[in-house]
């Protein structure tokens, strides 16, 4: 999704800026822009495509000198919403006249009666995006007090923003404000920045600010200072960065995206750390920050999320009936809000997101806390919005997640489930003997791993029965039903061939029409209770010329399938992990096959800050 840094200070600006594009290029963007303030202008510079055309232009730039002399500037990666991704429509976006430069995150709603107020006073757009709109709305209260020319705008506004505004007349001064869309300060040796997140940030500072909605700042070389629209000052605590936000390079893997498959075995190893009680069969989850009344008062959880932290979500509905006898449901964020939740004090709502920002997430949890609800987090990124709104939970500790195909972001969210499932199950009906196996199979879940990951070039062997198939489908029941759809959503994203997940009893109700005589079916057969069914479904497809993948425990047959993949043997809601990394392999060997952009597919941003 969209990216924003600025920065104002006594270094060049332009390679601050670019770098810190750079940074946030994983975020998913399709054209990026700069502005610079000059003598009575801003000097903008933008480019469709990727970062590195940005960095051309700007080297290219007939004004480089100029460019390179400022040591104040804004800048933007755009994923389109309104208006294609081209030149025009990049940001920064700038006031009638051409002095005041705004980059935006977010959507403003009412940016169509807004245009017409400013087309009657006779402005001419020359974009198409809701932010052109802001810009010029700035301007028209703009006399010299830039903080509060974009106070009087924003209360103009609806929808969503997180933004950064500069003018040519106080090149010293950048103002932001934030309703939203996630936006952090940093306070650095030379300066001062603003990004929308904080890996545009951490190669300069570790000192930041996360500003709140509501909160607007005018942020100078030496200064912070933060109010809301109606300049009442607020006071915002420094936080320290997490040491390991910086650690985003590629080490020697060729695409994040494999690195973080192989990052597995330690992220998890971080998400259990000091939280398993190996001889009380219990797990420690400070951060849940719940009483043992609350845990007994709790009659049903809640799972949100959107993605593959709700095919996360969906593991845990499993982990919560199994483990702790409690009713758990699942529910797509996107609609918990518009669809009445019945939701009262004695639901336990857990929020699911990688990022802490997805916009559908925050809003469910808004909502679910507005109902009266215990409001829980599972959250990987430190200090992100749903981190601070639910104020308690799990965090991941997975690391920074860089490929927006999602890979440790989804292993580390089901252990973290399991370990809160463990927690509610012995403080419920579960034996310790039993929470002692329990946790004990968590703690052997790295070198599980391991054993799958090893498996690297066998898989990518298989991978070639799937190269440009038409349809491929992956079947599993039980907790391997969301391990299914998160395989398939995996290899659509990344590689852009048609794949589709089913319960496996489901695809005989209709699916079964699509198969042809060489359909991949990838089948997720490990022991279960219910190994004999699916493999009873397999053979359905096999029968129809289906070209079996199976995935089945070691040791175990899988008669007639095509290729086999294994995972070591393990109680079914443990498997779920070591299969998925099985299935996010072979969508890797996949999309390179198919030479694709993996780590940053088209169309799709790594965190999704919009409705
Ligand atoms: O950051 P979140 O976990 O809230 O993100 C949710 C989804 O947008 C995300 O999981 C998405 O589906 C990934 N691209 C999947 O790989």
């Amino acid at each position: 999704m969209c990216g924003i840094i600025g920065y104002v200070g006594s270094k060049a600006a332009v390679p601050i800026l670019l770098g810190g594009l750079k940074r946030l290029e994983y975020r998913g963007y399709d054209s990026a822009g700069l502005a610079l303030p000059q003598t009575d202008t801003m000097l903008a510079i933008k480019a469709v495509g990727k970062v590195s055309k940005l960095i051309e232009a700007t080297r290219q730039h007939p004004n480089t000198a100029l460019a390179e002399s400022s040591t104040s500037g804004i800048a933007h990666t755009r994923w389109a919403t309104h208006g294609a991704p081209t030149e025009s429509n990049a940001h920064p976006h700038f006031d009638k006249s051409q002095r005041l430069a705004l980059v935006h995150n977010g959507i403003i709603e009412n940016y169509r009666s807004l245009r017409q107020k400013l087309i009657a006073l006779g402005h001419e757009f020359k974009s198409d995006t809701d932010t052109e709109v802001l810009a010029r709305l700035i301007g028209e209260y703009y006399q010299g007090d830039l903080r509060l020319a974009v106070a009087s705008a924003l209360r103009q506004v609806e929808g969503a923003y997180g933004i950064a505004v500069m003018s040519a007349n106080q090149p010293g001064e950048i103002i932001v404000a934030r309703k939203g869309s996630p936006l952090v300060l940093g306070i650095g040796e030379h300066g001062c920045l603003v990004a929308s997140d904080t890996a545009a940030l951490v190669a300069h500072t570790q000192q930041v600010i996360y500003l709140d909605d509501g909160d607007l700042a005018k942020i100078t070389a030496t200064s912070i200072d933060i109010t809301d629209l109606n300049q009442t000052p607020i006071d915002r605590s420094i936080k320290q960065l997490e040491p390991d936000a910086g650690a985003i390079e590629k080490g020697g893997y060729e695409h994040f995206m494999l690195k973080e498959i192989f990052d597995q075995p330690e992220a998890i190893t971080n998400t259990l750390r000091g939280r398993l009680d190996l001889a009380q069969g219990k797990s420690i989850l400070a951060g849940m920050g719940t009483s043992t009344r609350d845990l007994a008062e709790i009659r049903r959880i809640v799972m949100v999320g959107c993605g593959t932290s709700l095919h996360a979500a969906m593991v845990g509905e499993f982990a919560f009936e199994d483990l702790a006898d409690l009713h758990a449901e699942v529910q797509q964020a996107a609609e918990f809000r518009y669809r009445n939740p019945l939701i009262d004090a004695q639901d336990l709502v857990i929020a699911i997101s990688q990022s802490g920002e997805t916009a559908d997430t925050l809003a469910a949890v808004r909502e679910a806390k507005e109902k009266g609800a215990l409001v829980l987090g599972l959250v990987n990124v430190v200090g992100s919005t749903i981190a601070r709104e639910t104020g308690r939970g799990v965090y991941l500790h997975a690391g920074p997640e860089i490929s927006v195909a999602s890979t440790k972001g989804f292993t580390t969210q089901v252990t973290a489930l399991l370990l809160m499932a463990l927690k509610l199950a012995r403080g419920r009906r579960m034996s310790q003997e039993r929470g002692e196996a329990l946790a004990k199979s968590l703690a052997q879940l790295p070198d599980l791993i391991r054993s799958v990951l090893a498996q690297n070039d066998a898989i990518a062997q298989v991978a070639q029965h799937l190269v440009g198939q038409e349809h491929i489908f992956y079947l599993g029941r039980g907790p391997f039903h969301p391990v299914a759809l998160e395989g398939a959503l995996k290899l659509k994203e990344i590689s852009y061939l048609h794949a589709e997940g089913y319960h496996a009893a489901e695809l005989k109700h209709g699916p079964i029409a699509l198969l042809t005589p060489g359909t991949p079916v990838v089948v997720l057969a490990p022991e279960s209770p219910v190994r004999d069914k699916v493999w009873s479904n397999a053979e359905e497809c096999r029968a129809r010329g289906a070209k079996i993948i199976a995935v089945v425990t070691e040791g175990t047959e899988a008669p007639g399938a095509t290729a086999v993949l294994t995972i070591p043997a393990c109680e079914p809601l443990i498997a779920t992990i070591p299969a998925t990394i099985a299935l996010q392999l072979l969508a890797y060997h996949v999309a390179r096959l198919q030479q694709c952009p993996i780590d940053q597919p088209r169309n799709l941003a790594k965190s999704v800050t919009v409705e």
